[in-house]
């Protein structure tokens, strides 16, 4: 039985979707870490602490899909957008966005220090290596930073914005035999009006098209590095069983926050069928 069996018993994911995802799900805590925060419902595992750590745990082809957004080793948090440097970076806007929602309380002041100075070294082939392990296939955001073996599919998100000096778009590696795909949103306003609580947020509307694109029904998807949970969000609003990985702590509870509300949204609408 191949290790990706053990994890997600694929013949019950069409016949009891309920009772499988929670089979799922207690088959992976059996994963669990004991010096890690683990938040789980009964679609989705996160985890606050190191993927590689987390990877190691795991079987080859735990997942079928890891879709993934890396450190791509160039300071993005950091970036000002556009006037040559004259507006604030993402990262003191996210900071500001958080004072003003009330700062003096504790859960303030706490996501008002949120450290934006990871993104300087891109991840070690060590991290590739072990992502291909563990998932069946990958999408990898910053294609253009990585060494990454050619491919037929690439993804490209044009973000709609006018800046030169700053990406117009990004690309994602895919390791998928199938035509290359666009997706247009604006990465800020027009139709993405999510508000944003970490400082390269991508939009869920792009995890959500990335997911009905490239994973069938029943497909588990892994993302080692969970930001402020856009990919956790999308896998929930299209029913896929989902593990994330965040190493800060501030961004981890900001996710499950952000989750939270989305969750009970949801479940909110869903009750009366809305
Ligand atoms: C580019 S951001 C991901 C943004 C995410 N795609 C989103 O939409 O919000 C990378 C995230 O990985 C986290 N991170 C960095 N190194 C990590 C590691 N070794 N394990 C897990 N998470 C890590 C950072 O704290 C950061 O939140």
């Amino acid at each position: 039985m191949s290790a990706c069996r053990c994890v997600r018993p694929s013949h019950q994911v069409e016949r009891n979707r309920g009772s499988c995802v929670s089979v799922w799900i207690s088959q992976l805590a059996s994963y669990s870490h004991t010096k890690t925060t683990k938040k789980m419902d009964n679609t989705s595992v996160t985890y606050n602490m190191d993927c590689m750590a987390f990877m190691a745990s795991l079987p080859d082809n735990a997942f079928d899909v890891a879709i993934v957004d890396p450190l791509y080793g160039i300071n993005s948090p950091k970036m000002k957008m556009g006037g040559h440097g004259k507006y604030e970076s993402t990262a003191t806007k996210c900071r500001k966005a958080r004072f003003d929602q009330g700062a003096g309380t504790l859960k303030n002041r706490v996501l008002n220090t949120m450290k934006c100075d990871w993104d300087q070294f891109p991840p070690s082939e060590k991290y590739f290596e072990e992502l291909f392990r563990v998932s069946k296939n990958q999408i990898i955001f910053g294609a253009n930073y990585f060494k990454l073996p050619p491919t037929r599919c690439i993804v490209v998100w044009d973000k709609v914005q006018p800046w030169e000096n700053f990406s117009q778009v990004e690309i994602a590696w895919t390791s998928f035999n199938a035509p290359a795909k666009l997706f247009r949103q604006s990465s800020r306003g027009g139709a993405n009006l999510e508000k944003k609580i970490h400082p390269t947020q991508k939009p869920i509307a792009l995890y959500k098209f990335l997911i009905e694109k490239f994973c069938k029904s029943g497909d588990s998807i892994l993302d080692t590095h969970l930001g402020s949970g856009s990919s956790r969000i999308a896998a929930f609003l299209t029913g896929h069983n989902f593990v994330g990985v965040e190493i800060d702590k501030q961004y981890f509870e900001a996710q499950e926050e952000r989750f939270a509300a989305v969750k009970s949204q949801k479940e909110y609408l869903d009750k009366f069928d809305l």
